[in-house]
């Protein structure tokens, strides 16, 4: 039903087009009527999220497998990263994922002055939006450790999360599909890195066994949207009811 549905909705922007009124493809996000369109299941709603990225390899393979599987996810990417490949930032771009920051050097932003913590968070934003368009970058402080500057500064909505299964800790696919498989509600958010091959690989099949049993992924923002709810600059989400 939801390709059916999904093909309205391309169908729907088509026209919008020769109408002259929007791009198509559309850059980046879907506009608000794609949405409601594309996803007529609100009850099963999931947002992966991936830090530390982009990795050359890793991320490429994920990238190619979730536009296999129609997933939309949000990135949190370190400056460090992005120069290892741009091209990567570009195409979660182009491919409609979430892009957010998680700092230029990977920080601890509590305690930090206003000036370094600009240099961390807005310094990647100028270094992100030649790649992706201006657009809003969300904040995702590294290690979730964050102060009431972090909040006051951050000029965006902070995103954490409400499953995270310390994917970093071991290589264990089955462990960490079965971490996030057992626990998930409808609107949590997913903590996973995407520079760890492990980590993609659990990735995929918490997708490939969620959307079996109806479950949709989508971006934060998509699932803010869906919700109802409005990204509040200087609001912390760590999963989206
Ligand atoms: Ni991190």
């Amino acid at each position: 039903m939801g390709r059916v549905v999904k093909r309205v909705g391309a169908c729907l922007a088509a026209a919008l087009v020769v109408a002259g009124l929007m791009a198509w493809p559309p850059e980046g996000e879907y506009s608000s009527v794609d949405l409601q369109l594309t996803v007529p299941e609100k009850e099963k709603l999931l947002a992966l999220t991936f830090d530390d990225g982009p990795h050359p390899e890793h991320t490429a393979v994920l990238l190619d497998a979730l536009a296999q599987r129609g997933v939309k996810a949000t990135f949190f990417l370190v400056g460090c990263q992005v120069e290892l490949a741009p091209e990567l930032v570009e195409r979660m771009a182009a491919e409609g994922h979430q892009i957010g920051i998680h700092t230029l050097d990977h920080v601890q932003v509590n305690g930090l002055s206003q000036r370094d913590f600009e240099r961390q968070v807005e310094g990647l934003r100028r270094v992100l939006y030649p790649l992706v368009g201006e657009r809003e970058l969300w904040l995702r402080p590294p290690y979730g450790i964050m102060d009431d500057n972090t909040l006051r500064w951050a000029d965006s909505p902070v995103v954490l999360w409400s499953v995270d299964p310390e994917d970093w800790k071991d290589t264990d696919v089955r462990r960490i599909v079965r971490h996030i498989t057992d626990r998930v509600r409808d609107g949590d958010i997913v903590l996973l890195h995407d520079i760890y091959p492990s980590s993609v690989e659990a990735a995929l099949q918490v997708v490939d066994c969620l959307q079996e049993q109806g479950w949709q992924f989508v971006t934060v923002e998509q699932l803010l949207h869906l919700k109802g709810r409005a990204g509040e600059n200087g609001r912390v989400y760590r999963a989206v009811r």
